[in-house]
């Protein structure tokens, strides 16, 4: 075994984390929906999102015969919500493909909807044993520094030889505890910003630390500039207290989600609504905009908050009156729910 890996192994017997919901099984659904999960996101942040929904869908069947919009509110806030969408598909396709019962090779998971490489070796390693190596973005970063890897490491060359190193240092037995502390020392101690090194177990050997290289790897993204685009979203509410709600189409931003209805570029409120709705706004007021950093674009989004002084007004197929009592349990994106609050129509959301 490599003395990196030797490191690591030991080092997460007494360091590592041992009591994540997700560890100390080896179901693969438990391990899958994780692993999901906590692809861009922290795990903090994953932790009552992963109980609410095995609450909810307590196994792979129950997943599998749920409709989408089930899954989506359970969703609604973690962001990524192609990784929802791809879940949902790849329960089914394990219920209509595989009988219902998790692969258990690295090649036939990866071939799943929304399982990727390192994902599916962290599902194989976790779950069935495999000696399979894993890269995510804490891995990537450990590698860098430690091997002094330099060239961003999300182009295909440097990726490429990321996975030759992976691959080369994964050891024989105990790929489950290794895989896990590369994660831990990821999140831990090889951490963006300023890392721990006086905690590291392989700080020896580091050839970022040894030249002073910590601040350059792993390296940055080269910068491309990133598009701002403007939206106007409509909290319209009418006399009963209710607000328009609009599911967005399934592809785009928000796909399958319960947004507010966006105004079209260059239209005025008032006379868009009156179109819509067959009745005029009494008032339209703008709210302090809203900036959110998607992962290609920044929306700068304006809420207009209109309101409709007459109840049970009709709308468009894809709009919906929803009491405020309603709006916690819907499918709302974090910024929209973010609106709401502060348009005083919205709790903050207990988990
Ligand atoms: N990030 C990705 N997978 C993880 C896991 N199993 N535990 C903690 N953080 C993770």
């Amino acid at each position: 075994m490599s003395e990196f890996a030797q490191r690591l192994i030991r080092w997460h017997t007494r360091h590592g984390r041992h009591d994540l919901p997700w560890q100390n099984t080896t179901d693969p659904y438990r391990v899958w929906l994780s692993e999901i999960m906590l692809q861009q996101t922290q795990v903090a942040t994953v932790i009552p999102y992963y109980a609410r929904f095995l609450a909810r869908f307590p196994t792979l069947a129950d997943l599998a015969q749920a409709p989408v919009d089930e899954v989506m509110p359970l969703w609604a806030g973690l962001g990524y919500y192609a990784r929802a969408r791809n879940l949902h598909k790849c329960a089914q396709t394990i219920a209509a493909a595989h009988g219902g019962v998790f692969p258990r090779s690295p090649e036939a998971l990866v071939s799943l909807p929304g399982i990727g490489r390192s994902t599916a070796n962290s599902i194989a390693t976790f779950c069935f044993g495999a000696r399979a190596p894993i890269l995510d973005g804490n891995v990537k970063r450990l590698l860098c520094r430690a091997f002094g890897i330099a060239g961003f490491p999300g182009s295909s060359a440097v990726e490429k030889r990321l996975w030759q190193l992976a691959t080369d240092l994964m050891p024989a037995t105990d790929g489950a505890v290794y895989n896990q502390a590369q994660m831990d020392m990821g999140a831990t101690v090889c951490v963006r910003g300023k890392p721990l090194c006086k905690q590291c177990p392989v700080a020896e050997s580091c050839v970022a630390l040894r030249e002073k290289r910590i601040a350059e790897l792993p390296a940055a993204k080269p910068r491309k500039a990133v598009p701002e685009r403007a939206a106007c979203l409509l909290v319209v509410r009418d006399l009963a207290g209710r607000v328009l709600l609009e599911t967005r189409p399934p592809a785009g931003i928000w796909g399958g989600l319960q947004s507010l209805p966006e105004l079209p570029a260059g239209r005025e409120a008032a006379s868009w609504l009156q179109q819509r709705l067959g009745v005029a706004p009494s008032a339209v007021l703008p709210a302090p905009t809203w900036r959110h950093a998607f992962s290609h674009f920044r929306l700068n989004i304006t809420p207009l908050l209109c309101s409709i002084d007459q109840p049970h007004v009709a709308g468009e197929a894809l709009w919906q009156w929803v009491d405020a009592a309603a709006l916690p349990g819907a499918a709302l994106p974090a910024p929209v729910r973010g609106i709401l609050l502060q348009a005083g129509l919205l709790e903050e959301l207990k988990s």
